[in-house]
């Protein structure tokens, strides 16, 4: 069953904004997906979208190993825009040529639009200049055969282009950045007027078909969940166990790496509230038995990776016959893995990963469509408490990689303790939703201070905040002189051990936001 009836589809060719293109279009309540730029056409046929967008890209059509769709994708049957490489390959493909730019445009220029038809219907007649946002070398220089300019920039004759009769258009800006102002009601024009979508895709909808389609892949057979207390390991959750209830079972494990009362907050709520079956395995000794001595982050984090998937599976076999592992798999993870830049693995992260081969589960993934703020909002729809759905992301490897060097009983009361000073002011100030993430790390060495009349030897804690989108890239959060005053004060008195604290001020890249 596909649940998506009305899809649009963006073919990747490279560009940082192609993910925006995507949550633009969703954001209209229309459903939209990402493929590669070289997906074969009958392939895409058989998606059966209503639209098709081609992506900018870092490239020249021109290039030698310049990415190109089939060029029978543009025969009209199916609307197609392309946005700045997107339209200059369809005016390649189609007969037109382009050129460098005598001048580069980056960043804002002006449109004037000539047209107030195809995606610029409904623009002010009066009014023929619009801010849009460019960022080429490249320029159209000479239109197919059948085609008309609809809109010019300053470097841009042909800033806008569409064909006389078939919908094929071409923008060499890009409307989905929020610097073109326009850019909303350019999509919307596309996939309402051009494309003949409706603004169905709601999160409410994607519930109701999700669990329909959860219900109908598990049947009568066992599912079981690894929870976290995450977002996306709690929407899952919620999700599967509307669908089939008590057929699904989830396993909690509590590796001693967890903040301050964490597993007392998720088994309580999902005992208490949602019903939900969950198997809790206190595996303190066991994990820190093996992390004894260990001081190198890439063996931690393999230690308590390969910890929990044996516990895991521990666990599942007990339950006898399990077909299903659900998994919350978000569209990012998907698209990372397939898309046109691959990303270099700087840590090994940890998840359940070869599990399902070795177990032969079959995989449930029901988020794998979603965008991190859509996951939130269907999380918000299913009931689970706020406090949950904006929680900030907390490592797989907990507090074992906020501890620099051993970990050890000692370390993690104190690392645990400033951590919980540090999420309660950022609370309390109004700051915790504001940044990505903050968090305390524990530093392996000690330095001199003077408590009283007394001369101390302590420890050192680092706090780390960052801002962030999507973790990829992050800046340190520029918080209040007074908040971090707080904070430092707080943990220097509170917590035994620690006699001086210091606030970590790189960005990512060239660090990145956890320590280890
Ligand atoms: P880094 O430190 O690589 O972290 O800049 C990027 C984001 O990923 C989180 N992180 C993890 N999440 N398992 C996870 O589920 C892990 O092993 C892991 N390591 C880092 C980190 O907190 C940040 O949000």
């Amino acid at each position: 069953m596909d649940i998506h009836d009305e899809k649009i589809v963006v073919l990747d060719f490279g560009s940082q904004t192609t993910q925006l293109i995507a949550r633009r279009i969703r954001e209209q309540k229309v459903y939209c997906e990402i493929h590669p730029y070289n997906t074969p056409l009958d392939e895409i046929r058989a998606m059966n979208p209503k639209g098709v967008i081609l992506s900018g890209g870092p490239c020249s059509v021109y290039d030698e190993d310049a990415p190109e769709c089939d060029p029978a994708l543009l025969d009209g049957s199916v609307p197609v825009l392309g946005i700045c490489y997107g339209a200059q390959l369809i005016t390649k493909l189609l007969g037109g040529a382009v050129e460098k730019a005598a001048k580069r445009e980056f960043g804002k220029a002006v449109l004037e639009v000539q047209d107030t038809d195809g995606i610029f219907a409904g623009f002010e007649p009066g009014r023929s200049e619009y801010q849009v946002w460019m960022s080429h070398g490249d320029r159209i220089e000479r239109l197919p055969e059948g085609f008309k300019v609809t809109g010019t920039s300053e470097h841009s004759p042909a800033a806008a282009v569409r064909h006389e009769e078939k919908p094929i258009i071409g923008v060499q800006f890009h409307p989905e950045v929020a610097h073109t102002l326009i850019g909303t009601d350019i999509l919307r024009n596309f996939i309402f007027t051009i494309c003949g979508c409706s603004p169905s895709w709601t999160m409410a909808s994607f519930i109701e078909s999700t669990v329909a389609a959860i219900r109908e892949k598990v049947g009568t057979e066992k599912v079981i969940c690894a929870l976290s207390g995450g977002v996306d390991s709690s929407v899952t959750a919620a999700l599967i166990h509307r669908a089939v209830g008590d057929q699904l079972t989830c396993i909690f494990v509590d590796n001693g790496l967890m903040r301050s009362g964490e597993t007392e907050s998720v088994l309580g709520f999902f005992r208490k509230k949602t019903g939900l079956k969950v198997i809790s395995v206190d595996a303190e000794d066991f994990f820190l038995d093996r992390l004894a001595g260990v001081v190198d982050p890439e063996k931690k984090r393999k230690i308590i990776g390969h910890g929990f998937i044996e516990i895991f599976e521990r666990e599942a076999r007990k339950l006898g016959d399990v077909r299903f592992l659900g998994q919350g798999t978000l569209y990012p993870d998907v698209i990372e893995s397939v898309s046109f830049r691959g990303m270099a693995v700087i840590k090994s992260h940890h998840n359940v990963g070869g599990l399902p081969e070795k177990m032969k589960l079959d995989l449930i993934e029901p988020l794998r469509d979603l965008f991190k703020d859509e996951v939130r909002q269907v999380g918000l729809e299913l009931g689970l408490p706020e406090e949950a759905i904006f929680r900030q992301p907390f490592p797989g490897p907990g507090l074992g990689i906020r501890i620099i060097g051993e970990i050890t009983r000692e370390r993690l009361a104190i690392i645990r303790q400033a951590d919980a000073i540090v999420l309660e002011e950022m609370k309390k100030s109004g700051h915790y939703r504001k940044v990505w993430q903050s968090f305390a790390v524990l530093l392996p060495i000690q330095t001199v201070g003077v408590m009283g009349d007394e001369r101390t030897y302590e420890h050192v804690v680092a706090l780390r905040s960052v801002d962030s989108v999507d973790a990829m890239t992050a800046d340190w959060s520029r918080l209040p002189y007074d908040l971090l005053g707080r904070i430092s004060n707080r943990i220097i008195n509170e917590v035994r051990g620690v006699n001086r604290v210091v606030f970590d001020i790189s960005s990512k890249p060239p660090s990145t936001i956890e320590w280890e």
